[in-house]
């Protein structure tokens, strides 16, 4: 697997064009609604466990709606849960019979979800995990049951050959959990390859060149992947940072509480200000539905997008240090642009800021169209003629139209 360490190599640029994407939770957890982590924090018996298969008939799964949900959000690609740690897949598999095609649903999900994206036009992502509950062996380790393991690490290698041989181009390939407490390692940084992530590696870069992979298979991959959390300052490489809409759960739990979209808004600024996409994960109910709170504040994002899209998609981060935000929001850029996402509207008429060297020959308010005046004074940029009212709730985009390439300044 090459990693991909400049952002605008052939290969991942679409993907750093893009900066948002959908993250989809769903699987048999769904129908107990405590989060996709419950086979294992709850000691379900397997039996009981397995059971869940026979009443997991979701009647509304509809990849179509959650694809056009993810349009209407802005969202550019997405990424389901092909198979999470409990080993329940929702494709077809000759590995195991714990799947949705094999019991009550007969449905292959990712079957249609793959359809759906490619339908819609958006970049399709297969989360797969390395982490297999099905195995004792993987809490085992590789040391005390070799032979375990090595069933373990064949099952890893043949389903995901499985789900990248048939359904057709997949763009992005999100592993996960290769850790656990028996070797510990950073993610992608696993000594000794006991995953055989290099063999797996290279199978892949000859079954679907292009494809993009994340940095929990085993190998450093394509992308790095903060989750839960949007780094500060500029990172080096590519990341995307995955977060839950609500406060804890990745998987469907209704007493959950949501985030407000000033906050996801916030989240996905922060990010592309530093340079990294934003992976936003919903977690759609047992009947295959994307739960209201979460359908109404993607929609909302969907429409600021609409207006200040052009702040984020296609951007890059100006500011090359920790210093990445300006008193009163974000900076990012594109060609000889500066694009300042205020996130705090200033009740004085006026903003102000010193991280910009160049002169400015235009400046729009993108929510209005106004044109407001720019003044330089010394190291300050002084922008005026802002009512003071914000113009566009939660945020709004000042657009400045420089002399040349955006270029940073720094005031120690
Ligand atoms: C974690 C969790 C998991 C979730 C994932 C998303 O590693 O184990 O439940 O799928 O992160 O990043």
């Amino acid at each position: 697997m090459a990693v991909s360490d400049n952002p605008n190599s052939e290969k991942i640029r679409w993907f750093t064009n893009a900066r948002f994407g959908m993250f989809i939770h769903w699987g048999l957890y769904a129908l107990l609604g405590r989060g996709e982590w419950a086979r294992y924090t709850e000691a379900i018996p397997p039996d009981e466990y397995h059971a869940l298969a026979q009443q997991f008939q979701p009647r509304h799964f509809d990849a179509t709606a959650w694809a056009r949900l993810a349009k209407a959000a802005g969202m550019k690609y997405m990424v389901l849960t092909a198979k999470h740690h409990d080993g329940f897949c929702l494709f077809d598999s000759q590995y195991t019979d714990f799947t949705s095609v094999k019991s009550a649903a007969k449905r292959d999900f990712v079957a249609e979800y793959v359809a759906a994206c490619r339908a819609e036009g958006l970049g399709v992502g297969l989360y797969f995990t390395v982490k297999d509950w099905e195995f004792p062996a993987y809490f085992d380790g590789p040391e005390r049951n070799p032979q375990g393991w090595a069933a373990l690490v064949d099952h890893f290698h043949n389903q995901t050959k499985e789900l990248l041989t048939n359904y057709g181009k997949i763009d992005i390939l999100w592993f996960d959990c290769p850790d656990d407490a028996n070797f510990r390692g950073g993610w992608g940084e696993q000594t000794p390859d006991v995953w055989r992530s290099q063999e797996l590696g290279a199978w892949i870069e000859e079954a679907q060149p292009g494809i993009l992979i994340n940095n929990r298979g085993g190998l450093p991959g394509d992308f790095r992947t903060p989750e839960q959390t949007i780094p500060h300052g500029s990172q080096p490489g590519v990341f995307e940072s995955c977060v839950t809409m609500t406060h804890k759960h990745w998987g469907y739990c209704p007493a959950d509480p949501y985030k407000d979209v000033w906050r996801i808004l916030d989240e996905l600024i922060s990010c592309v200000a530093v340079g990294g996409n934003y992976l936003l994960n919903v977690g759609p109910d047992p009947e295959g539905v994307i739960p209201l709170p979460a359908c109404a504040r993607l929609l909302e994002i969907g429409r600021w997008l609409e207006t200040h899209g052009e702040a984020i998609y296609g951007t890059e981060r100006l500011l090359p240090d920790w210093w990445d935000h300006t008193s009163t929001g974000r900076i990012t850029t594109k060609d000889n642009i500066a694009y300042l996402i205020v996130q705090l509207w200033s009740p004085t008429g006026s903003l102000s800021l010193n991280q910009l060297q160049n002169d400015v020959r235009r400046a729009t308010l993108l929510a209005t169209g106004q044109t407001l005046t720019v003044r330089r004074e010394g190291r300050r940029l002084l922008i005026e003629g802002l009512s003071p009212l914000p113009p566009a709730l939660p945020f709004n985009v000042v657009k400045l139209e420089l002399d040349g390439p955006a270029a940073a300044q720094f005031y120690y």
